[in-house]
């Protein structure tokens, strides 16, 4: 009896073993995958690199919502997939027409039940449906008679997020990890002329579990394919490390190089060579037998060396190289080494000896046409912007990007936080269940491993990061282990504990909440990881930030949320329009669950082109900062450490308008950079000289009427000049403004509802001719608890064809009372559309702050301009759509345009806020207290 029963259980452990499938099992992370490397060759010589055959290009592809209903035997070569779809490798499939894009933020798009991603979800879910798609890709590879004496190596740089890899019906592997090269041996599956490649890839795996983070859900073979080609004896990879001694005068170069034998014959002298500084480095290799892996280290000292810094990148170009026994040069790779060291000294960050302080940004790997596929041409313009825009600093949220990204980052100068392809925060931040639960370390210590060993020779990265908003516990610690045994030279980070972090980390943090933490953590410096969260409408107080960051020597730095707005381009046929586009968001492909436009936070839109907001941190991140001292003359701060003042040609250009004398300082490029011309302006400011002087009240001595001018109570009704009625709706007093994202968590519309009626107010109007009226309003509140007001002032609608401005102000982009420290005074002229600011989520927008006086013209010269005429400051914004469309308006192509122009003419503006969006205000110096008296006055003239 006790025999049958130990069969029966030994039958049912076998059929359940069966049953689990590799990519329901967090045990199971590859099958036959090759060691995680270095990237041996650098990025931008892949193309001239005789060992890379590149495999990307048209595809068959097949989709299958399910499993299930996969077509199984399509790797077998007798299988025909002739009249299958067509798919661009590397890409997205739902970006290419197959199944559904899914944005979601910490849910999980599919059913929890860890390790299962195909357990029932509610039934309104995309992946009710969608269970699990499936992309079966199939190419054809070439393979002459010479390759057949090669090591073939099949490289996969991202899959997303499992797959199975076939060669002539043959199975080869397995792998997850979505963000990190999988590399397999196939040599002994091909032969010559044209060979079939099968890959089977899952949209969710069990690795799915770890790849929570908050962005579109695509899916596909993603990255780059490339066959590589290798000699039998071959570099298996190398690590080198540079970091100089104590007083940086020399540096030990080191270099660990792994060479390995995959002939059938044992090799015997082996030479190395490193080529460095003018330098020949040499090292012997005896013997090497078959299938054996070898290290051998080579050293270098440089004295004196160059520095490595994002201010100063200055590189080492090098070459590895393999001689065979009769001195042949059998493998040759490029790269470059960086000397530079980061270190933590009490808690001080350094680098390079300096307390240098990171001026950061997150970003996302995102396409609006490719998705999660990035071209080099896209990676140089964001890094571009990013030099531009004065950062230095960048964290690869939330995974590790393509590799040319980190060689641009050495190359031109950024510092980088690479962070490991970990999150789960579906299971909350800081978790216990994905932290702790053993079966998944393995699982977190591949992360880790795949991120250090990649990008272990670029310069540019100063942190390994385990991840983000992941678990706690012993996953971690694993995790945190591996990084610090695979690297001593950089410095490891965690956001969800400090424990795992050589960095105290604090996201999000008002200006005065990153001073307290500060202050508190006296052990290890501190950094927001994630601070002014740059959705929509955004980024107020930027300034007050660096005020205190530069104040604090323990202030690491911090990086914005984030780089660019992750929104997919669409195109749709409208009725009277034709083909429109629009950048989609969460929930516009009818995914389920989705977040909506949270993904929308970036400092440039989708198609690269910079927010006003971009300008604000392009301002603020500048490395000099000019002061103007009682005596008139200007200082000038320099926050770099590695760069002096007359690497600068500095400016100035004293500018008069009117009563008004305006000082503009600036520093521009001595010389070309790769990211910007000679002259480009690094850091600027202006100084008012001589104020200007606002037109006096002028009360004339008769009260005089016009009949071409109609008041009614509070309201201008009606004032025709020239036959024309120039009033499409009334100028009254309006203290609504809509909502942008940022006040949208923080209640901001139920909490200022009362002002959608504007009250405890009285206009007087002065007619001063029939052309002139002079605008002045006093408002006194009548009780002592009323909510902030979203603005203090007026409202009109001109007729629709007013749409030429030019004014004298802030400008020429958007700016407000919270973030206009990047916008001068000026005279400024536009068309109202680029005075619009389009946000992809529809929200208040436009505003020009200390504006002396606005002006609105039609094209027809009959029609007369209108002016606007502050008596002190105001601020304006001006739309073709009024308050209520924009409100019922998700994307700008919904909202009613043309039909008038909506102007309002304010004392002050609330502040869009620059915390976050989930529930912070507007600092409230930024913000108009409803309890108390204003007034304000203008004169509009025709
Ligand atoms: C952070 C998170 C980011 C993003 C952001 C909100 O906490 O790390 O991935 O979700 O919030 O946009
Ligand atoms: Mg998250």
């Amino acid at each position: 009896m006790k025999k049958i029963i130990t069969i029966i259980a030994l039958t049912l452990s076998i059929v359940a073993q069966a049953q689990i499938k590799d990519w329901e099992n967090p045990a199971i992370l590859g099958i036959n995958k090759l060691p995680y490397h270095a990237t041996l060759q650098l990025p931008s010589k892949w193309k001239e690199c005789q060992e890379i055959m590149s495999l990307d290009g048209q595809w068959l592809f097949h989709w299958s919502r399910n499993p299930e209903e996969r077509p199984a035997d399509f790797y077998r070569d007798n299988y025909d997939v002739s009249s299958w779809d067509r798919i661009t490798v590397p890409g997205n499939w739902q970006l290419q027409g197959f199944g559904t894009p899914i944005y979601t933020n910490i849910s999980y798009p599919f059913q929890r039940n860890r390790p299962s991603v195909t357990s029932e979800p509610p039934k309104d879910w995309t992946a009710y449906e969608n269970r699990n798609p499936v992309g079966s890709y199939v190419t054809f590879v070439d393979v002459t008679k010479e390759m057949l004496n090669k090591n073939l190596i099949l490289h996969f740089g991202g899959v997303h997020s499992a797959m199975y890899v076939w060669i002539n019906g043959q199975k080869v592997g397995y792998s997850q990890n979505s963000m990190s090269p999988a590399e397999f041996d196939v040599t002994r599956y091909v032969h010559e002329g044209r060979n079939k490649l099968a890959v089977e890839v899952y949209r969710w795996s069990d690795g799915s579990y770890l790849e929570d983070q908050d962005m579109w859900r695509l899916s596909g073979i993603f990255r780059e394919v490339q066959l590589w080609v290798r000699p039998l004896v071959h570099i298996a990879d190398y690590h080198v490390t540079a970091v100089p001694n104590d007083d940086f005068s020399q540096t030990n170069v080191t270099a660990d190089i792994t060479l390995c034998n995959t002939g059938k014959h044992k090799a015997k002298d082996l030479k190395v060579v490193l080529k460095l500084d003018g330098k020949t480095i040499e090292g012997q290799m005896k013997s090497l037998a078959i299938g054996d892996t070898s290290h051998l280290q080579l050293t270098y000292l440089i004295n004196y060396p160059k520095l490595w810094s994002a201010e100063k990148p200055n590189l080492y170009p090098f070459s590895v190289e393999l001689i065979d026994k009769k001195g042949k040069m059998v493998e040759h790779f490029d790269y470059h080494l960086g000397v530079k060291r980061v270190e933590c000294v009490g808690e001080v960050f350094k680098i390079n000896g300096k307390n240098v302080k990171l001026r950061g940004v997150n970003r996302h790997d995102h396409h609006p046409r490719t998705g999660r596929y990035v071209d080099d041409a896209t990676y140089e313009q964001d890094l571009r912007l990013m030099k531009q825009a004065n950062i230095n600093f960048l964290r690869t949220s939330h995974y590790p990007d393509r590799e040319y990204l980190y060689e641009l980052c050495d190359r031109w100068g950024i510092y980088v936080m690479d962070e490991a392809n970990q999150e789960t925060h579906g299971y909350g931040y800081a978790n216990h269940e994905m932290g702790e639960d053993t079966a998944w370390e393995g699982a977190h210590v591949d992360r880790a491993e795949s991120l250090v060993k990649r990008d272990f020779n670029h310069p540019c990265v100063i942190l390994w990061s385990l991840g983000n908003e992941g678990g706690v516990g012993p996953n971690i610690q694993a995790m945190y282990d591996t990084v610090c045994r695979l690297d001593s030279t950089r410095l490891p980070f965690y956001d969800c504990h400090p424990r795992y972090s050589a960095l105290h980390d604090f996201g999000y943090p008002t200006p005065d909440v990153l001073k307290a933490e500060a202050e508190k953590e006296t052990e290890k410096p501190l950094i927001a990881r994630e601070y002014a969260h740059a959705m929509g409408n955004s980024m107020g107080n930027f300034q007050e930030y660096w005020d205190v960051i530069y104040a604090d020597s323990s202030i690491a730095g911090a990086a914005v949320w984030d780089w660019v707005d992750q929104g997919i381009l669409r195109s749709k046929m409208e009725e009277g329009r034709g083909m429109i586009e629009y950048f989609a968001y969460g929930g516009d492909f009818g995914d389920k669950p989705n977040d909506g436009p949270f993904c929308i936070n970036g400092l440039i839109a989708p198609d690269r082109k910079p927010h006003p907001h971009y300008y604000e941190v392009q301002h603020v991140y500048q490395p000099l900062q000019f002061v103007r001292e009682p005596d008139g003359k200007i200082r000038i701060v320099n926050h770099d450490y590695f760069t002096t003042l007359d690497e600068y040609d500095i400016t100035y250009d004293t500018l008069r308008y009117e009563s008004e004398v305006l000082l503009n300082v600036a520093a521009r490029l001595k010389e070309d950079k790769p990211w910007a011309k000679k002259g480009f302006v690094i850091a600027s400011e202006q100084f008012v000289l001589m104020p200007y002087v606002f037109p006096e009240v002028v009360t004339p001595s008769t009260m005089n009427s016009s009949n071409n001018i109609t008041i009614k109570g509070n309201a201008l009704t009606s004032w025709i000049i020239d036959g024309h009625e120039m009033l499409q709706a009334p100028l009254e007093p309006y203290f609504w403004k809509p909502e942008n994202d940022n006040q949208h968590a923080a209640q901001f519309a139920q909490r200022t509802a009362i002002w959608r009626n504007a009250t405890d107010v009285t206009v007087n109007y002065t007619i001063i001719d029939k052309r002139t009226i002079l605008v002045d309003i006093d408002y006194h509140p009548s009780g002592t608890d009323k909510p902030v007001m979203p603005k203090f002032g007026m409202r009109m609608r001109l007729p629709a064809d007013y749409t030429n401005i030019e004014y004298y102000g802030r400008g020429p982009w958007e700016n407000y009372p919270d973030r206009k420290r990047s916008a001068f005074i000026g005279r400024y002229k536009m068309p109202l559309s680029e005075f619009e600011t389009e946000y992809i989520h529809p929200q208040d927008n436009g505003c020009r702050t200390d504006v002396r006086w606005f002006e609105l013209s039609t094209h027809n010269s009959q029609l007369s301009t209108l002016r606007i005429s502050g008596l002190q400051p105001l601020c304006i914004r001006a739309w073709d759509y009024g308050e209520e469309d924009l409100e019922a308006a998700k994307h700008p192509h919904e909202i009613q345009r043309g039909r008038f122009v909506n102007l309002n003419i304010d004392l002050n503006v609330h502040g869009v806020g620059g915390v976050d969006t989930w529930g912070q205000r507007t600092l409230p110096q930024y913000t108009i207290d409803g309890n108390k008296p204003y007034h304000y006055a203008f004169i509009l003239r025709y």
